[in-house]
């Protein structure tokens, strides 16, 4: 199965992906994390992008797009994959079909989660990420069981460098200058199922498996 999610900073994509992923069996691809990967690492790449993420725009295309080939050169991606932020914009979405018809792959769903900008910035102010898995967890919506640690693999959590209000606002613009030129061009191809993702996350799942057996 190949699903790409979109969405809004916030709505749930990488909380979504990842248990899916682990569904599904197939790869969890999120932009995001291998960004924040390449920061922590002092790689070039996460010197080149870490302005970028902390002022809350998009790290330039032709780095993204490098990342990317890397990412789908791994052989994981045969089994499957669920993309996780990328693609956010027509020209990232055109990369993307490129690479695709490279490789002769196909997307089976796009899977669009909405949400609405007070629930967006209630969540990612209270977010917190394990340093060591990237497990998400939320203060109030999803605590852990031992406060300050991760359940899965015990790593210290920490609050992200862009979930300050400010940044999160400024994500949110970006986010909303790019996404209807997206919609519609996953639209013209059949492919765009739209869900609210509002709701509890269990039950966002559900209506992500449901799409996924049709
Ligand atoms: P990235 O890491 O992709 O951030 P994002 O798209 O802004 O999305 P988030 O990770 O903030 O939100 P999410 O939808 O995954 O929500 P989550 O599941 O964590 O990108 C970060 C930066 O990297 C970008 O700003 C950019 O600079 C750069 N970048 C990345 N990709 C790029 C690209 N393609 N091109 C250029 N630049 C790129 O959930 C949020 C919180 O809510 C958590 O606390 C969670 O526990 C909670 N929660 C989730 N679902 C629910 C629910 N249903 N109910 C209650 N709480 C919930």
């Amino acid at each position: 199965m190949r699903i790409i999610l979109l969405g809004p900073p916030g709505a749930g994509k990488g909380t979504q992906a990842k248990v899916l992923a682990q569904e599904l069996g197939v790869a969890h691809i999120s932009t995001g994390d291998i960004l924040r990967q390449n920061v922590k690492e002092a790689t070039q790449l996460g010197k080149e992008a870490k302005d970028f993420m902390d002022r809350g725009l998009l790290v330039p295309d032709g780095l993204m797009s490098k990342m990317l080939q890397d990412r789908f050169a791994k052989s994981d991606v045969k089994q499957g994959f669920i993309l996780d932020g990328y693609p956010r914009n027509i020209a990232q979405a055109k990369t993307l079909e490129e690479i695709f018809r490279l490789k002769g792959l196909d997307v089976d769903l796009v899977v669009y989660l909405d949400s609405s900008d007070s629930v967006i910035i209630q969540r990612l102010s209270g977010r917190l990420v394990c340093s060591k898995c990237s497990a998400n967890y939320h203060i109030t919506n999803m605590p852990p069981l031992r406060q300050g640690f991760c359940d899965k693999c015990g790593g210290s959590l920490y609050q992200r460098t862009d979930d300050k209000v400010e940044t999160i606002k400024k994500r949110l613009e970006v986010y909303k200058n790019e996404v209807s030129d997206l919609i519609k061009y996953y639209s013209e191809e059949n492919k765009l199922h739209r869900l609210s993702a509002d709701g509890q996350a269990e039950e966002v799942l559900k209506e992500i498996v449901v799409l996924t057996k049709q």
